[in-house]
C-alpha cells in the first residue's frame, strides 16, 4: 500500500478554536468523562446515550442481547421515531419548535419551501393514514423512488409512524435494479414522482417504475407525487397521485408503539456478488446512534441550518439528512439538484442565502469544486459556517486544506466521518471541540465504538503495516442481518474473524492513534463515494447479448475517487469500434444506473487466467490504471501466457 506512506508523511495538525470549544455540546471535560465511561462500560455509555436523547414509550429491560454475530439492543423498549423527529418538538419544553423550520428545501429551478415542525407532523400523520387506507400494516414494505423532494422524508416518517419497513431506492438506479430491490424485499406499495429537476431538466421517474412493475407481483398501488408537471402515463386502480390521496385524509395519527428491535428499513447497497444486499436496520439502537452522533459531533444546536448534500436513497441521507438531524429538533436543508447548475458556484449561493451554518458534504464533490476555481465560493459570503464534515471516501490532505481555507475561512473545524450502509451511524471521526485533527484522517472513533486493524491472522496490526478495519463489539446502530438472506449476512461480515464485524476497508493508525482509511480491499469499488460491485457490472455487460466475459476492475481516479475499467471479450462476429463500446456503457446504465457506466473499455480476445481459471485480476488492475503498460489490447492474451506461468493464487 504506496499511499500509506505518502499520507503518514502527513503532519500538519489544526486545533479547534476556543470559540468553537467553549459553546459546544460536548466540550473537552465531557468529552473525556464520556471516553473513559465507554471505555469501561461501552453499554452503560450506550443506555446513557439512549435516556439522554430518545424518548421511550416504555424504557428497556436490558441494555444488549449478543448472540454474536446477532444483537439485541434495548431489549424490550418500546418507542416510535417520528414521535421523536416530530412530536416531541410539539410539545413540553420545546413546543416553541412548532413553528421552527424543519426542512428548507430548495429545488433545482430556484424554487423553494420551508416546512415547520408543526406542519411535518401534519403531513406525516396524512401520508402516514393514505399508507393505512391503502393497506398498509406494521411490517410490511414499502419501497420509495423519488427524487430530493420533501414528500421523500415525508413518506419515510410516515413509514415509521405505523411501522412499516421503507426500502428507499435512489432515484439514479435503473427501472432493473428497482425492479430487483421491489421484488427482493416484496414490497406492497412504491411511492414515486412524475420526475425531479436535473441540470436545468425534467428528468422523469414514473416510466422506470411502470418498466419496473410489469415483473413485480407484490405491487398493489403506486402513489406519485406531482413535482415536474409533465405528462404522466398512470395506470388505473394502481397509480393514485399523492395530492388526491392526500385531500381527504386526517392530520392525525398516533404513533404507533414499536418494539425497540422493530424492522426499520432495507437499504440495499453493493456487495462483492452480483446481486445487492439488503441491508437492515432497526428501531431504538439505530435512533440512538445517530440522534447522538449528530448531536455531538455536528453540534446540533436551535439556531442552526445543517445541509447534507446527500440525496436520501443513500444511507447518509437517511441518518443525516432525516432522521438523526430532525431527532436532535434542528433545521434540516434539501436541495433537489446537482451541484454547478445553473451555475458553478449554486452550492455557495444555497449556503449564503440560507445561512447555512454546518455543511457535510462528500470529497468527490470537494474535488471538483477545488478544479471549479477559487472564484465560485469567494463571490459569496460563506462567514455563517461553523462546522465542515466529510464522508464516503477517503478525502486526500490536499482537498481538505482546501476545503479547511477556501470554505471554512481556516475557522471551521472538519469532522472526516467514517461509516457504512452497515454501521449506520458514524464510527470514526472527530469530536469537532475536543481534539486536534489532520488533514486526511478519520482520527478516532466514537466512544462506545471499539474500532481496530487487524492482519490476516486476527492479530493487530503493527503501525507501519497497515491491515484490515474491524469493529470488535457490537454498537447499537448496527446491521442486523440481510434481507431474507442470513447465510450471506455471517459469510460476509462475521466469518472472517470470530465474533468480529469485517469492514471489508483497509486502514492504518499512526503514532497518535489516529486512523486513516485507505479504502476498500475487496470487490467494491467507491465511485464518487458511491459503492459499485465489480461483479454487478460485470453481470450487466454479460446480459448483453454480444458479450461473452467480462472482468471489471476500479483504477485511481481523480475526481471520481475510483473509475471503472471494463475489459470485454465479445461473442465471435461481434464488430469491435466505438460505437460498441457506447452500447454496452448504456446497457450498464440501463441495467444498474448511469453511475455504473465503465469509464474505459477495453476489447480483448482472453481475459488473463491462472491454470484454474481465476482471472487475474491484480493484473488487469495494473494494466487499468497504467502501471504495467500493454500497448495494445490485443497482446492481453501474451499476458495469459504469462499468467499460465504465475502461481494460482496470484489473482
Ligand atoms: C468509504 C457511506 C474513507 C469506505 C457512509 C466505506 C470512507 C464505504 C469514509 C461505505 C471516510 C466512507 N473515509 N472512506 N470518511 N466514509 N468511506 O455504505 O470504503 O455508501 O466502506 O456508506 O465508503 O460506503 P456506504
Amino acid at each position: 500500500m504506496p499511499d500509506i506512506v505518502s499520507l503518514l508523511k502527513e503532519k500538519r495538525t489544526f486545533q479547534p478554536s476556543a470559540d468553537f470549544t467553549s459553546s459546544a455540546n460536548w466540550n473537552k471535560k465531557t468529552t473525556a468523562e464520556y471516553r473513559r465511561l465507554a471505555a469501561r462500560n461501552p453499554n452503560r455509555f450506550w443506555a446513557k446515550m439512549a435516556k439522554e436523547n430518545v424518548s421511550w414509550f416504555t424504557p428497556w429491560k436490558k441494555v444488549l442481547d449478543w448472540k454474536p454475530p446477532f444483537a439485541k439492543w434495548f431489549v424490550g423498549g418500546k418507542l416510535n421515531i417520528s414521535y421523536n423527529c416530530l412530536d416531541r418538538h410539539l410539545e413540553g419544553p420545546n413546543a416553541w419548535r412548532r413553528n421552527k423550520a424543519a426542512i428548507i428545501w430548495e429545488g433545482e429551478p430556484g424554487d423553494s419551501r420551508v416546512i415547520t415542525y408543526g406542519e411535518l407532523h401534519r403531513e406525516v400523520c396524512r401520508f402516514a393514514n393514505v399508507l393505512k387506507e391503502r393497506g398498509i400494516k406494521k411490517g410490511d414494505r414499502v419501497a420509495l423512488y423519488m427524487p430530493m423532494v420533501p414528500e421523500l422524508a415525508i413518506a419515510i416518517l410516515a413509514c415509521t409512524r405505523i411501522g412499516a419497513v421503507h426500502s428507499v431506492v435512489f432515484g439514479g438506479f435503473s427501472a432493473e435494479a428497482l425492479r430487483e430491490r421491489i421484488n427482493d424485499a416484496g414490497a406492497k406499495l412504491v411511492v414515486t414522482a412524475d420526475g425531479g429537476y436535473r441540470r436545468g431538466e425534467p428528468n422523469a421517474l414514473k416510466p422506470a417504475v411502470d418498466a419496473a412493475l410489469r415483473r413485480t407481483p407484490s405491487v398493489e398501488n403506486v402513489i406519485v407525487v406531482k413535482r415536474t408537471g409533465e405528462p404522466t402515463r398512470m395506470k388505473k386502480k394502481r397509480d393514485h397521485w399523492w395530492h388526491e390521496l392526500m385531500e381527504g385524509a386526517s392530520s392525525r395519527c398516533a404513533p404507533a408503539k414499536l418494539d425497540s428491535e422493530h424492522p426499520l428499513f432495507i437499504l440495499y447497497t453493493s456487495g462483492t456478488t452480483g446481486k445487492p444486499k439488503g441491508i437492515l436496520h432497526t428501531t431504538g439502537g439505530y435512533l440512538t446512534h445517530v440522534t447522538t452522533t449528530s448531536k455531538v459531533l455536528f453540534d446540533l444546536k436551535d439556531t442552526d441550518t445543517y445541509w447534507c448534500t446527500a440525496d436520501i436513497g443513500w444511507i447518509t441521507g437517511h441518518s443525516y439528512v432525516v432522521y438523526g438531524i430532525l431527532a436532535n429538533g434542528a433545521t434540516t436543508l434539501m436541495y433537489e439538484g446537482v451541484p454547478t447548475h445553473p451555475g458553478p458556484d449554486r452550492f455557495w449561493d444555497i449556503i449564503e442565502r440560507w445561512g447555512v451554518t454546518i455543511f457535510y458534504t462528500a470529497p468527490t464533490a470537494i474535488r471538483t469544486f477545488v478544479r471549479l476555481g477559487d472564484e465560485h465560493p469567494k463571490k459569496h459570503d460563506l462567514s455563517s459556517l461553523r462546522l465542515l464534515g466529510t464522508v464516503g471516501e477517503p478525502i486526500n490532505p490536499e482537498a481538505w486544506m482546501w476545503y479547511h481555507r477556501v470554505i471554512g475561512g481556516k475557522r471551521c473545524p472538519i469532522v472526516d466521518t467514517w461509516w457504512q450502509t452497515e454501521t449506520g451511524g458514524i464510527m470514526i471521526t472527530p469530536l469537532p471541540a475536543s481534539m486536534p485533527t489532520k488533514p486526511g484522517s478519520a482520527t478516532l472513533p466514537f466512544p462506545g465504538i471499539e474500532a481496530a486493524i487487524y492482519d490476516n491472522d486476527g492479530r493487530e496490526a503493527s503501525a507501519s503495516d497497515g491491515g484490515f478495519l474491524v469493529v470488535r463489539k457490537p454498537w447499537p446502530g448496527m446491521l442486523r442481518g440481510i434481507w431474507g438472506d442470513p447465510k450471506r449476512f455471517v459469510e460476509t461480515y462475521w466469518s472472517r474473524y470470530k465474533n468480529t464485524y469485517f469492514t471489508g476497508d483497509g486502514a492504518h493508525r499512526d503514532s497518535d492513534g489516529y486512523f486513516w482509511i485507505m479504502g476498500r480491499v475487496d470487490d467494491v469499488m467507491n465511485i464518487s463515494g458511491h459503492r459499485i460491485g465489480t461483479m454487478e457490472v460485470e453481470s450487466a455487460l454479460v446480459s448483453h447479448n454480444k458479450v461473452a466475459e467480462s472482468a471489471v476492475v476500479g483504477r485511481p481516479d481523480d475526481l471520481t475517487g475510483t473509475a471503472i475499467v471494463a475489459f470485454v471479450t465479445p461473442k465471435a462476429g461481434a464488430k469491435v469500434s466505438g460505437a460498441f463500446a457506447a452500447q454496452l456503457r448504456d446497457h450498464v446504465a440501463k441495467q444498474i444506473g448511469p453511475i455504473a457506466k465503465p469509464k474505459d473499455i477495453r476489447f480483448t480476445d482472453a481475459l488473463p487466467k491462472t491454470r484454474s481459471g481465476k482471472i487475474m485480476r491484480r493484473l488487469l488492475r495494473d494494466i487499468a490504471s497504467g502501471k504495467e503498460n500493454i500497448g495494445d489490447t490485443t497482446t492481453l492474451e501474451d499476458y495469459s501466457v504469462i499468467a499460465a506461468l504465475r502461481s494460482d493464487d496470484d489473482s
